[in-house]
């Protein structure tokens, strides 16, 4: 991928900074039905076509897909405060989110980042190792040998059952249907290849309405868990609840957050956090099973634990960390995300006014060949270096950045700056936890070799992704695949 129109990195004001090339697409339309059509595609040909910033139209909306690492970073973490999530996100995502973390924005949303900072400290997300163990368990209990298993609804499953028991508490199993009818209707309402995706909630179509009503159900559940809570007495410090539904409380009684705001973080902390935990796991595993080579490298590595592994044990064993690492740069969970400068700003070169949408993307970026060598294929050894000491892997606790040069920015699944995705210790921990738990009982084998995804709010596959699983059987397999 190049930029085709031969601009620099775009650091710093510029006097002669001109308005990007102006989009092909209908009128009004614009490029909906390219985005529609496939979205992924979409995004790559046009960072191809058009280069570091490439303009595009949705309804009327101007968006400029930006796609070169240093200027990514000036977004999200240099001139940050230039910038919000803006209005495409809230209207796409108001209803279900609210002002919670994910749109929250200015004071709110760093009233909100302090108040639940805690609860995502390394001490408290390890104490959830067990719970994310515990349930990997439960899923290998549920496969026999020769199974073929769909690694999307089985990864779906465990990430739901993770985050119900490790932030919301037991209760929400109790309300398992309410939340699997809730986030089947978002998933629908936000496939990209629908038309209707595009469209504001409030237009009454099938798919709107069940979402409303089934959101309704959902924020009416987690209502009456809070007031039991309440009633049970909260604790009176955030560090001391139990889990993330009990910082909530907390926060609501220390007054950093109102009820309402109480309610959509829940909603945001339950939706932000499963499907993106499932996909990272989805596509881990899925990987995994197209590189037995490697997954056996994998396996040597965890069967050496006495048991079932620990967060350290998993912090410390390279190969399985790259597998994670590798996963989320080649498929990563949330293919694009969204930013509007709040005053004329220049990147790439290029005059943006204010106002328009800003759009990031790990997937365009995690697959040019500029950065990454062989860009669309599975491989992990890029992630592992030999140091005296041994084998390590370049992202032991938080995901690799630079290697070999490459800037920062090349790689970030988790966004950036001070925005970044406050659950991203837990998600790292949850995949690896998760992987070498079910490593240790089962061999997976592909059934389908190939893997199409396509664009929802999250990057999502097109069908089930199905391995085999068998016991490992002592079947000598060579970790050069
Ligand atoms: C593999 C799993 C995950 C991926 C790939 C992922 C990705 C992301 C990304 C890219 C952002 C930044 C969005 C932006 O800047 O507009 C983000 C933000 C966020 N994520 Fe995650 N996430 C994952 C897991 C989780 C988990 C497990 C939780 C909660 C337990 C979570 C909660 C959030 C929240 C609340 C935000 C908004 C943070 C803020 O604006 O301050 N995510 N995530």
């Amino acid at each position: 991928m190049s930029d085709s129109a031969g601009r620099h990195d775009g650091d710093g004001e510029s006097e002669d900074a001109v308005r990007p090339p102006e989009p092909d697409g209908l009128p009004v339309l614009g490029n909906v039905h390219s985005l529609t059509a496939d979205a992924l595609d979409f995004y790559e040909r046009r960072a191809d076509e058009r280069g570091g910033v490439a303009r595009y139209d949705v309804l009327g909306t101007e968006s400029y897909l930006l796609t070169d690492p240093h200027a990514i970073r000036r977004v999200l973490v240099e001139d940050h405060a230039n910038y919000v999530k803006g209005e495409m996100p809230r209207e796409q995502l108001g209803s279900l989110l609210g002002d919670g973390l994910f749109l929250a924005e200015a004071e709110t949303w760093r009233e909100q980042r302090t108040a639940m900072r805690s609860a995502f400290f390394r001490e408290r997300v390890d104490a959830y190792g067990d719970v994310m163990v515990g349930h990997a368990r439960t899923l290998a209990a549920d496969w026999d040998d020769g199974d073929v298993v769909d690694l999307d609804e089985a990864a779906t499953q465990y990430a739901f059952s993770v985050l119900a028991e490790g932030l919301l508490g037991d209760d929400v199993e109790r309300e398992r249907e309410t939340v699997r009818a809730a986030a089947k209707s978002i998933t629908e309402r936000f496939d990209m290849r629908r038309l209707t995706s595009f469209l504001p909630e409030w237009v009454p179509t099938p798919t709107n309405r069940r979402y409303r009503r089934r959101l309704d159900a959902l924020r009416d559940t987690l209502r009456e868990l809070v007031a039991e809570r309440r009633q049970a007495g909260p604790p009176t410090d955030p560090g001391s609840a139990d889990d993330l539904l009990g910082t909530l409380v907390v926060a609501a009684e220390l007054g950093a957050i109102d009820d309402e705001e109480l309610l959509d973080n829940a909603v945001t902390f339950l939706f932000a956090g499963h499907e993106t935990s499932a996909l990272g796991l989805t596509y881990t595993l899925h990987a995994l099973a197209t590189r037995p080579g490697f997954q056996e490298r994998v396996r040597r590595e965890v069967t050496a634990f006495d048991d079932d592994p620990t967060p350290a044990q998993v912090r410390d064993s390279p190969a399985l960390t790259a597998a994670v690492d590798e996963a989320l740069r080649l498929y990563p969970p949330v293919h694009s995300f969204f930013r509007e400068p709040t005053e004329p700003v220049t990147l790439g070169g290029y005059r943006l006014p204010a106002g328009v949408v800003v759009t990031l993307s790990p997937w365009v970026v995690h697959r040019d060949g500029r950065w990454w060598e062989d860009p669309e294929t599975y491989r992990p050894e890029r992630w592992l270096r030999t140091s005296p000491s041994g084998e390590v892997s370049v992202g032991d606790d938080t995901p690799g950045p630079a290697v070999g040069g490459r800037p920062e920015y090349a790689y970030f699944p988790f966004g950036g700056g001070p925005r970044h995705c406050i659950g991203m210790r837990f998600a790292r921990l949850e995949l690896r936890l998760a992987t070498a738990t079910l490593l240790r009982r089962v061999r997976l084998d592909p059934v389908d070799e190939g893997l199409t995804l396509r664009a929802s709010a999250n990057t999502r596959p097109a069908g089930p992704v199905r391995v085999r699983v068998h016991e490992p059987d002592g079947r000598t397999v060579s970790v050069d695949d």
